[in-house]
C-alpha cells in the first residue's frame, strides 16, 4: 500500500501532556483538538488524552464535538465558534460548552429562554488585541450583568486569546494578559466565573504568569512548538511521523533534469527514488528548495519540485529497495526530523503544515492506543 502514513504515537502525546502539566502546575489543562485534532485525528488523540485524566477538550464548532461524541469522548467540550443558535439546540443533546464573544449572542441565549431550551454553559470570550471573536474586554463586566439580568445565566469561563505569545517581544502579549487580569477583576464583581484562562502554547512557554486556574494547549501537546522565539521549551516528543513509500528506484546519470522546471539536475551518478506522497497529501510545496527527508539515519536531498502526488529524492550512490520508507518530518528509530526544522526554513509554521494533511489519502496509523 503505497499512501503516506501519518503514524500518531499516542504515548508521545500522553508523555507532552505530562509536561505541560508539570509545567503549569496546578492548572486545569484544556487540549485543543480542533481541525481533527491539528491533524492527528481527533478522536483517538481525544480519547488517549481522557486515559491520560484530561477533562476538558477544546474544538472550533458544534459539528466537531458531535465528532467526538459519537466517537465516545465523556470529556467536558468547550467549542471556540461564534454561537448560533443550532448551537444552542445540539449543545442541550451533548453537553457541549459554548461561547458568548459578541453582544448579539445575548439575543441568541434569550430566545432560546422564550422556546423554553435548557440554556448550555457558556465561556465568555473577551478581546484583548487579537481582533477576531470577543466582547471588547472593557464591557466584560457591563455585559455579563447584562446577561445574568436577562436571562438569569452566569459564564462557567472567562477567557481571552494572545496573539503574539510565541514572538520574541512579549510587550504586546503582557498588555493583553494585564488587560484580561483588569476585566477578571471587574467581571468578579458580578460573578464568580469557575474557570479564567488566557494560556495558549507560546504563552505556556513564555509567560508563566499567565497560567491562572486553566490552560488551552494545542501544538505543545503535538510535540511541537509554536515559533523559534521560546524561552524555556519543553522537552515534548513529536507525535505524528509522517512517512512515505519509495515506490520506483531508477538510475539517473549527472546533470539529468528532474521534476517540473528542471530546476534539479543530480551532481553524481545515481539513483532517483520516486516518493509517493505529493502537496495535495499536505507535503509542502516550497520545501523542495533546501528540502530533504530522512532513511536509516541518513538525510537525503528533495529532488526538485514537488508535484501534486509524488516527489523525487536523490539517493546518490545509496540505492534503496523499492517499498522502503522516507521519513518527511517526525522521530523513529535513528531518524529524526523535527516539523519545527522545516518550518523554521520554509516560513510554515507547524500549524499549516499539521492542518494541511491531506485527508483522502494520507492513512493514519495510531501506536499505542
Ligand atoms: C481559542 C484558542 N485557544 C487555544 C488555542 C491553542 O493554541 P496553541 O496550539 O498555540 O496552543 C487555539 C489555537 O489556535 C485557539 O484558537
Amino acid at each position: 500500500m503505497a499512501n503516506p502514513v501519518a503514524e500518531i504515537d499516542l504515548d508521545r502525546l500522553r508523555h507532552n501532556a505530562r509536561l505541560v502539566m508539570e509545567r503549569t502546575g496546578g492548572s486545569e489543562l484544556l487540549a485543543v483538538v480542533k481541525a481533527n485534532g491539528y491533524g492527528h485525528g481527533a478522536v483517538p488523540v481525544s480519547r488517549a488524552l481522557q486515559q491520560a485524566g484530561i477533562n476538558y477538550l477544546g474544538v472550533f464548532s458544534i459539528d466537531e464535538a458531535t465528532e467526538l461524541r459519537i466517537g465516545g469522548v465523556e470529556c467536558e467540550i468547550l467549542i471556540f465558534e461564534r454561537l448560533t443558535s443550532r448551537a444552542v439546540r445540539k449543545t442541550a443533546e451533548e453537553s457541549v460548552t459554548v461561547n458568548l464573544s459578541w453582544f448579539g449572542d445575548l439575543d441568541i441565549l434569550k430566545n432560546a429562554v422564550k422556546e423554553g431550551l435548557t440554556l448550555p454553559k457558556f465561556h465568555l470570550k473577551l478581546d484583548t488585541g487579537m481582533t477576531r471573536l470577543g466582547i471588547p474586554w472593557k464591557d466584560a463586566a457591563s455585559f455579563t450583568e447584562r446577561v445574568k439580568q436577562e436571562t438569569g445565566a452566569e459564564p462557567e469561563g472567562v477567557y481571552t486569546h494572545l496573539s503574539t505569545s510565541d514572538e520574541g517581544d512579549l510587550a504586546f502579549a503582557n498588555q493583553q494578559l494585564q488587560a484580561f487580569e483588569q476585566a477578571i477583576q471587574e467581571i468578579r464583581e458580578v460573578c464568580s466565573p469557575k474557570w479564567v484562562h488566557i494560556a495558549n502554547s507560546g504563552a505556556i512557554v513564555n509567560m508563566p504568569d499567565s497560567y491562572f486556574n486553566m490552560v488551552r494547549v494545542g501544538m505543545l501537546l503535538y510535540g511541537a512548538h509554536p515559533s523559534a522565539d521560546m524561552i524555556d521549551p519543553l522537552k515534548i516528543e513529536p507525535v505524528m511521523n509522517f512517512k512515505g513509500e519509495i515506490v520506483l528506484v531508477r538510475p539517473v546519470q549527472a546533470g539529468t533534469p528532474i521534476s517540473y522546471g528542471a530546476l534539479y539536475r543530480p551532481e553524481v551518478d545515481g539513483y532517483i527514488g520516486i516518493v509517493q506522497v505529493g502537496f495535495a497529501d499536505g507535503m509542502p510545496r516550497p520545501w523542495f528548495e533546501r528540502g530533504v527527508v530522512m532513511m536509516k539515519g541518513k538525510r537525503y536531498k528533495i529532488a526538485g519540485r514537488i508535484c501534486m502526488d509524488q516527489f523525487m529524492v536523490d539517493f546518490g550512490e545509496d540505492e534503496p529497495d523499492e517499498g522502503e520508507t522516507v521519513l518527511i518530518w517526525g522521530k523513529d528509530g535513528e531518524n529524526n526530523l523535527p516539523i519545527d526544522e522545516i518550518s523554521e526554513e520554509i516560513g510554515i509554521n507547524p500549524y499549516t503544515l499539521f492542518s494541511g494533511l491531506g485527508g483522502q489519502r494520507v492513512e493514519r496509523v495510531f501506536l499505542n492506543e
